[in-house]
């Protein structure tokens, strides 16, 4: 009998029905290694769960069990000490990996690819991977939390302009405005963990798409691997990309929020405002014009907002048209999602080190408060407790902030007299309701400006993100 030919691509271990190799454009075109390397770890963690479970099905022999062990190990030892050479002949991380098992350990190495396909296992894969980001994005999210109540502790009393339309609105606490990105944060880090559930489930056992004929433990495999259970069918299971979607909606809001965020500190910083500094340790200055100091990492981060709600457009658009089960579009799933974690993780990180750094122009804000007219609104509410009606104060007010405007003063500048000339219901106890620190004092219930309720509401938040 006559040797086989050689298969035309030798390296591949899918080359056997073919009869000529794909051109060198081809597998450049199709390979994923350069960007799914990234994925190896967990690619040889869920390689041992599944070869430990085939050989305690009797699958594999226990000996073979050993040899991928030992194999894997060696592998993995490598990897993390930068000296695996990657092949793009191998296409991607799978094939690199296994093709070495085979090359260190021979023939244990073919079997571990038993029951098992390479669209059961990048979802694991991307699984394992994206588990292990969402928490630690959850932690730089804590970090920022810590950060902020830091500061929003210190600014309980500062007053500054509130604005509505960013027309000066009613005076509110720094503090308080601080708090409310506190609580962004909140919701953005429970939305990481509520998809979290719905990531840590286990395709492996789906194989290429219907399930396998061999008897294989599918919960043994997930237990081995944190999962909290198994994607229950197959077909959805090596298809499946909602969770990478959630994540990347759920990191797309908490971008946005950052970008809020920076877009005040950026306003705030202009001299126009000059409501506060940031430590030059976090801004640039420009190479011609000697006098800038630019808030650069604040910029940054509201610029690169602007990608990670980009890579949720391009999961949605990914999964739109795909028939089931598994499509080789779904390779196209990782760089998004790569740079979606690196993205969110790289902001947080830097703006929970940019936080501290921020100094706070106190009697700049106090007096932005006190222009604008922000304690219109107490001034009716005044009228309204000594018995007028809601709406006729509104207007009377209005006429009083006429009068001021064209007399350049504020409020509060006026006399009693002039103030009676308005209502006669006002009377000397007006003043305590036209100050800035009077109309914050008097928003005192849960959720209100006053410094005593924002010292509550950050010692809740403390609280809270002790027990997570
Ligand atoms: N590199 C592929 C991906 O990322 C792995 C799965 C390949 N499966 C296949 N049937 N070609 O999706």
């Amino acid at each position: 009998m006559s040797a086989l030919p050689p298969s035309p691509n030798a390296n591949t271990p899918w080359s056997g029905r073919f009869t000529e190799p794909v051109s060198d454009r081809v597998k450049r075109f199709t390979a994923s290694v350069s960007f799914d390397h990234r994925l190896a770890e967990c690619d040889i963690a869920g390689s041992l769960a599944h070869a430990r479970m085939l050989s305690a099905c009797h699958i594999i022999t226990p000996q073979d069990l050993a040899d991928i062990e030992k194999g894997l190990a060696q592998i993995l030892a490598d990897i993390q000490a930068n000296r695996f050479a990657w092949s793009i002949d191998l296409e991607d991380v799978h094939l690199n990996i296994e093709r070495r098992l085979t090359d260190l350990v021979g023939d244990a190495g073919k079997r571990l690819h038993t029951a098992r396909s390479r669209n059961d296992q990048v979802a694991t894969d991307i699984r394992l991977y994206l588990r292990e980001a969402i928490d630690q994005i959850r932690q730089h999210i804590h970090a920022l939390q810590t950060a902020l109540l830091d500061l929003a502790e210190q600014h309980t009393d500062t007053v500054m302009p509130g604005f509505t339309h960013l027309q000066v609105a009613q005076p509110v606490s720094l503090g308080h405005h601080l708090m409310a990105y506190y609580e962004m944060l909140v919701r953005d880090s429970q939305r990481y963990s509520d998809c979290r559930k719905r990531v840590n489930r286990l395709p492996l056992g789906a194989a290429a798409l219907a399930g396998t004929s061999y008897p294989i433990d599918r919960l043994m495999v997930a237990e081995a691997l944190g999962f909290d259970g198994v994607c229950e069918n197959s077909l959805d299971a090596v298809s499946d990309r909602d969770f990478a979607i959630e994540f990347c909606a759920a990191a797309a809001i908490n971008m946005v929020h950052l970008s809020r965020f920076c877009e005040e500190l950026i306003l705030w910083m202009s001299p126009r405002f000059g409501f506060i500094d940031i430590a030059d340790r976090f801004c640039t200055g420009s190479s011609i014009m000697p006098q800038k100091k630019n808030p650069d990492v604040a910029e940054l981060v509201r610029g690169k907002t602007g990608r990670v709600n980009g890579h949720l457009i391009a999961l949605l658009t990914l999964m739109k048209g795909q028939p089931l089960a598994y499509n080789k579009d779904n390779q196209e799933d990782k760089e998004p999602l790569f740079d979606t974690i690196d993205t969110v993780i790289d902001s947080l990180a830097v703006f929970a080190d940019m936080v501290p750094g921020i100094s706070v122009k106190k009697q700049t804000l106090r007096a932005a408060a006190a222009q604008g007219f922000a304690t219109a609104t107490d001034l009716a509410d005044y009228l309204v407790r000594k018995g007028m009606a809601f709406r006729q104060a509104h207007e009377v007010v209005a006429q009083a902030v006429k009068h001021c405007e064209s007399r350049g003063c504020d409020l509060a500048d006026l006399s009693l007299k002039e103030l009676k000339d308005f209502s006669a219901l006002i009377t000397e106890d007006v003043y305590a309701s036209l100050t800035l620190d009077g109309a914050l004092n008097a928003r005192s219930h849960i959720g209100g400006t006053a410094p005593s309720q924002v010292k509550v509401a950050i010692v809740r938040a403390r609280e809270s993100l002790k027990t997570g």
